[in-house]
C-alpha cells in the first residue's frame, strides 16, 4: 500500500470560509475524506501548519513516505527553506495549488517549491490532490 503524505500550509485550514469564491466551500476535512474514499488502495495522511519551520520539519520527517503532496501555500512565493527541504528528500513531491496562480496578483506568479517538485499542478480546484494522487500511483506503478 502507497503511503502517501499530504502537507498544506498557512491559511488552508481556513479552506471552507478563506475567499470561497477562489478556493471553494468545502473543509479540507471534507474533501480529505472524499480521497480516502476514492483511494482505498493508499494510505493518506494529513499535515496542515501555518508555520514555515514546521513545513520544513514536516517534509523531512515525511522522508519515508512514498510520495508527499505540498500545497505549501503563500510560502510557495516565498520560502527557500521550504524549496531547499523538496530539493533535500529523496520522496517525490508534487506540488499542488487549489487556484492558478498565473491568473492571480503577480507576486503570486512564482513558485520557489516548483523546480525541486516532480511534477506541479494548479488551477484544478481542490481536485488537484485527487489527480497528483493519480500521477503518485500511475508513477509509482512504473517503479
Ligand atoms: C494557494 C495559492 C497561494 O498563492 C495562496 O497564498 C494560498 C493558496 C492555492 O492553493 O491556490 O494560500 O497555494
Amino acid at each position: 500500500m502507497k503511503q502517501i503524505a499530504i502537507i498544506n500550509g498557512p491559511n488552508l485550514n481556513l479552506l471552507g470560509t478563506r475567499e470561497p469564491e477562489v478556493y471553494g466551500s468545502q473543509t479540507f476535512e471534507e474533501y480529505f475524506e472524499v480521497l480516502q474514499k476514492r483511494f482505498p488502495d493508499c494510505s493518506l495522511t494529513y499535515f496542515q501548519s501555518n508555520v514555515e519551520g514546521e513545513l520544513v520539519n514536516l517534509i523531512q520527517e515525511c522522508d519515508s513516505f512514498d510520495a508527499i503532496v505540498l500545497n505549501a501555500a503563500a510560502y510557495s512565493h516565498t520560502s527557500i527553506a521550504i524549496a531547499d527541504a523538496v530539493a533535500a528528500i529523496s520522496t517525490p513531491v508534487i506540488g499542488v495549488h487549489i487556484s492558478n496562480i498565473y491568473q492571480r496578483e503577480k507576486e503570486r506568479h512564482t513558485d520557489l517549491l516548483a523546480g525541486a517538485c516532480k511534477a506541479c499542478l494548479f488551477g484544478f480546484g481542490l481536485e488537484g490532490y485527487s489527480l497528483a494522487i493519480d500521477f503518485i500511483k500511475s508513477e509509482l506503478n512504473e517503479q
